[in-house]
């Protein structure tokens, strides 16, 4: 049997080398469905931190978006933040927007730094989502809102990406254990969506 092809998602969980590059590229132009549908389930504000950004396609729509907005992005990959801060030199330059190599769950701002949290496709790669989704909560305002939108949704996947699951070692959960997860990090007002026809999951929740 034929070995499936993981070389267009090998790098994922931190992008690298030319592969890496041409997967947040994709990814920049992709996902702009599933974020639009995510960002459909919280009001956003004016300082927001995008954790996972990739190459930071959704601050660029963001920014565009709402004149008003100052947006940080952070990744735990070099190659991400640096295409990242390339792809939206003018915005870099304006003061509107920067990019940071950092993840969760050790990210390096004060309590209540942000107004909105959210990140988009990144969940399953961060070491322990638990702690990962507490510390986002510690750097919300209280009242301020986080949103994650995920392409694949623990136990509706198909064979394509439960053999990507597997390969990459992804941690994907189900709708309940994402509630579970949201509300054990403190969250209030979570609701966790499955949007059927692509098998979506968003989870929003407010501090
Ligand atoms: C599949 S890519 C998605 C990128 C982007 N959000 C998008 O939708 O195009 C996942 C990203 O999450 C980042 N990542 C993985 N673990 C992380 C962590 N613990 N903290 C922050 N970012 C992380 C990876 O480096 C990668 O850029």
């Amino acid at each position: 049997m034929t070995e499936p092809d993981f070389s267009n998602v090998e790098t994922a969980g931190c992008p690298a080398g030319d592969a890496g590059r041409d997967m947040i590229l994709r990814m920049n132009r992709e996902h702009g469905p599933l974020r639009a549908w995510g960002f459909a389930h919280i009001p956003v504000g004016r300082s927001m931190l995008d954790v996972g950004c990739g190459a930071g396609a959704a601050l660029r729509e963001l920014a565009e978006r709402y004149p008003e907005a100052v947006l940080t992005g952070c990744d735990i990959s070099p190659l991400a933040v640096e295409t990242a801060t390339a792809l939206n030199e003018d915005f870099v330059k304006a003061g509107r927007m920067r990019f940071l190599q950092c993840g969760v769950p050790d990210l390096p701002f004060g309590d209540g730094a942000f107004d909105t949290v959210f990140s988009v496709e990144s969940l399953y790669f961060w070491p322990d989502q638990a702690a990962g989704l507490r510390e986002i909560r510690r750097v919300l305002v209280p009242g301020g809102w986080f949103m994650t939108a995920l392409e694949m949704a623990g136990g509706a996947m198909n064979e394509r990406q439960l053999a990507i699951v597997e390969h990459l070692k992804m941690r994907c959960p189900t709708q309940a254990e994402l509630r579970d997860l949201m509300l054990e990090a403190g969250f209030a007002d979570v609701s966790v969506e499955f949007e059927p026809e692509h098998r979506w999951l968003c989870a929003a929740g407010r501090k």
